[in-house]
Formats: C-alpha cells, sequence, structure tokens
C-alpha cells in the first residue's frame, strides 16, 4: 500500500467512553465525533485518515507497527498510557513520519502523574488542552510539518 497522504489516528484506553466519561473534564463529544472532525480537516487537506482505538497497550504498538511505511503520520492520543508506556514509546521510535500527541485537557494543568509523557520525547509536537478542537489543529499541524518538509 502507498503511505501517499494516509494519517493514522490512533486512540489509547477509556477514549472509547468519551461523551459519558468526566464530560466536565472531556466534554460531552464522543470519540466518533472527533474521529469525524479530523476525518473532514484531513480530508479537505487532500489526505485519508485511518483511526484505531484500543484499550490494550499491546494493541496500541501493533498499530505503530502497521503504520510503518503505510502511512505519512500518526496523531496520537494515547490516553493514560501517555503517562506509563515505554513500549509506545519504542514503537513511534521506530516510526519515521510525523507524530503529534494530542490531548482533550491540558495534562499540565492537572494531576503531577500525568505530567509526564513518555511519548513527548518521539513526538513533534503536542496538542493539548483545547478540548475537540485539537483534532482538526493536530491534523492542521500533520499537513504544516509535511509541506514544510517537502
Ligand atoms: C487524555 C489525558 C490523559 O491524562 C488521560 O489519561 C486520558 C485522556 C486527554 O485527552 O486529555 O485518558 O489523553
Amino acid at each position: 500500500m502507498s503511505a501517499d497522504g494516509v494519517i493514522l489516528l490512533l486512540s489509547g484506553p477509556n477514549l472509547n467512553l468519551l461523551g459519558e466519561r468526566e464530560p466536565e473534564i472531556y466534554g460531552t463529544a464522543t470519540l466518533e465525533d472527533h474521529v469525524a472532525a479530523a476525518r473532514g480537516a484531513a480530508e479537505g487537506l487532500g489526505f485519508t485518515l485511518e483511526h484505531s482505538q484500543s484499550n490494550h497497550e499491546g494493541d496500541l504498538v501493533e498499530s505503530v507497527h502497521a503504520a510503518r511505511g503505510a502511512t505519512v503520520a500518526i496523531v496520537i492520543n494515547a490516553g493514560a498510557l501517555t503517562h506509563t508506556s515505554w513500549s509506545l514509546h519504542d514503537a513511534l521510535a521506530a516510526y519515521n513520519g510525523v507524530v503529534v500527541e494530542l490531548h482533550l485537557s491540558n495534562p499540565a494543568a492537572r494531576e503531577s502523574f500525568r505530567h509526564t509523557s513518555t511519548i513527548a520525547a518521539v513526538s513533534d509536537g503536542c496538542i493539548a488542552g483545547f478540548g475537540g478542537l485539537g483534532y482538526p489543529l493536530a491534523i492542521e499541524a500533520v499537513a504544516r510539518i509535511l509541506a514544510a518538509r517537502s
């Protein structure tokens, strides 16, 4: 498969509960709503969006492996695995496309265990704290980074 124009949006644990889960922090939009917003932004910029959500760390690692050579970028909201997962760090380190770390909330303004990101060092940048707006912003960031590199 050609990698041209494919962006992978990867969603980690508990994000399948968005809309019901702690709406005062994460809002009332569902994951489907966020995927639709990301897809709309991607298609408007000439990209195709693939999405995968899992509550299992190994599944997310496998998705990153499968994205190697098959996608130009990964936008990842790894949920709480952001703060703990060295296997995701290592998988992303072996990925050579653009990586954007994404969060609905602003982890830096929350509990101290959220202040560490294992994936920050293997990401091009992070978009956090803008709620659902972060999804189209992350796609826009990918497009601009790729355009600047070409
Ligand atoms: C989150 C922030 C994480 O700290 C948390 O564990 C999540 C969601 C966010 O999108 O704000 O599950 O990634």
